[in-house]
């Protein structure tokens, strides 16, 4: 793990800290989630849903799990052999890479990628096989090429790892490229991880699609999400891994000796959520919606060309315009210079230059902070010139 070091969103965010900058770094948001899931969390504790929940955690809320993966996507999974609860989406990732990537074998990951893959392949002892997503001119979103999607196949491929809606481009696959990993995981027996924690955070008429509801996938996929991003609690940590009986049992049996359980008192008030809370995390979707198209706008008037993101807490800008090569050396200046701190998205590359032009904006934020960030990225580029 020598070449890991600090991963690049504790250093944003302390030098966000220390310049008292505007954070757009980290995805995170400032507002808190539903009240009654506040409440239920804090009052389980009170009267005393203290101590270790089962390992594959609480049955109300695997049940729940259960539910709500058939309520919106029509898809079934037995509560008690099929659904598993982790400390948050990372444990499931790790725990689920760890249980089936062996010494030597290949792991698919499309770039940029979320930071906790690379590193629990390398722990696993796997090989990452990068395919770029790249910006699509004409429509201005982030997809990839399914011929280099084919061509990344060998004999030692094991898995592919899919993110969507995918954190940092915003893209959400549509059903078009979901088909095209699907048959080759069909083709070349190939087992799916899906990475869905944004999979309520989608824009515009944009909708998530599970992998796992395309033919043949249900009995190849371990599907992955968490309570973070759709309740607006991401310090909340409990994510929960579905999928067939097999694959559920080898991440069972790597995790009971990573985390054993995760918290009881909060998977209580999670499923109770999870079962009556769709039109607060509708409400949410729309004013995201509304927060996407607000930094984005200012970031234009800003001077920096921003891509379309279709999903998520996140949008990147390109800094070229601005007359900058680097977005490391902009993400770098911006919190001292301008008093804004911003994630420079070559870190989510394994071929650093695909990204070296852009930075990721975080929009989850609370309209009069973007507007701020926005007037002092403006006062920035005025004084630059
Ligand atoms: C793509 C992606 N996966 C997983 C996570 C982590 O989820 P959790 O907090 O549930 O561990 C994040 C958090 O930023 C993310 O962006």
């Amino acid at each position: 793990m020598r070449t890991y070091g600090e991963t690049i969103f504790a250093e944003m965010t302390r030098l966000a800290v220390e310049t008292e900058s505007v954070n757009l770094g980290q995805g995170f948001p400032d507002t808190d989630g539903p009240r009654s899931l506040l409440e239920n969390a804090s009052r389980n504790i009170l009267e005393g849903v203290n101590q270790y929940p089962p390992g594959p955690g609480r049955p109300e809320l695997r049940r729940a799990v259960s539910r709500y993966r058939s309520r919106h996507y029509g898809l079934d999974f037995d509560p008690d052999t099929e659904v598993y609860v982790t400390v948050g989406a990372t444990a499931g990732i790790a725990a689920s890479l760890l249980a089936l990537v062996d010494h030597g074998d290949e792991v698919i990951v499309f770039e940029p990628m979320y930071d906790s893959y690379a590193a629990m392949i390398s722990l696993a002892g796997g090989v990452r096989r990068s395919v770029a997503l790249r910006r699509d001119a004409a429509t201005g979103r982030f997809t990839f090429d399914p011929a280099e999607l084919r061509a990344a196949v060998t004999p030692r491929t094991r898995l592919i790892m899919v993110n969507s809606p995918h954190n940092p481009t915003g893209t959400v696959f549509t059903a078009a490229e979901l088909e095209e990993i699907a048959s080759l995981c069909r083709e070349h027996d190939l087992i799916a991880v899906t990475d869905e924690v944004y999979e309520f955070l989608t824009f515009d008429d944009h909708r998530h699609i599970p992998l796992a509801t395309l033919a043949g996938m249900r009995e190849r996929t371990l599907s992955i999400s968490s309570v973070g991003k759709t309740f607006a609690v991401t310090a909340w940590k409990t994510g929960w891994v579905s999928g067939p009986e097999p694959l559920v049992r080898a991440v069972r049996t790597v995790n009971q000796f990573l985390t054993f359980s995760a918290n009881g008192a909060l998977q209580l008030a999670i499923a109770d959520a999870l079962d009556n809370e769709d039109a607060w995390v509708e409400e949410q979707r729309a004013a995201l919606q509304g927060k996407r198209d607000r930094l984005a706008a200012g970031l234009i008037g800003a001077g920096f060309d921003v891509d379309m993101s279709e999903g998520t807490y996140f949008l990147m800008a390109d800094i070229r315009p601005l007359g900058y090569e680097d977005g490391e050396d902009v993400a770098r200046a911006l919190p001292r210079e301008a008093g804004v701190a911003a994630v420079p998205a070559k870190v989510f590359y394994d071929h650093e230059d695909e990204g070296r032009h852009l930075v990721r904006f975080a929009f989850c934020k609370r309209d009069k902070v973007l507007d701020e960030a926005v007037a002092r990225l403006d006062r920035w580029r005025s004084e630059k010139g």
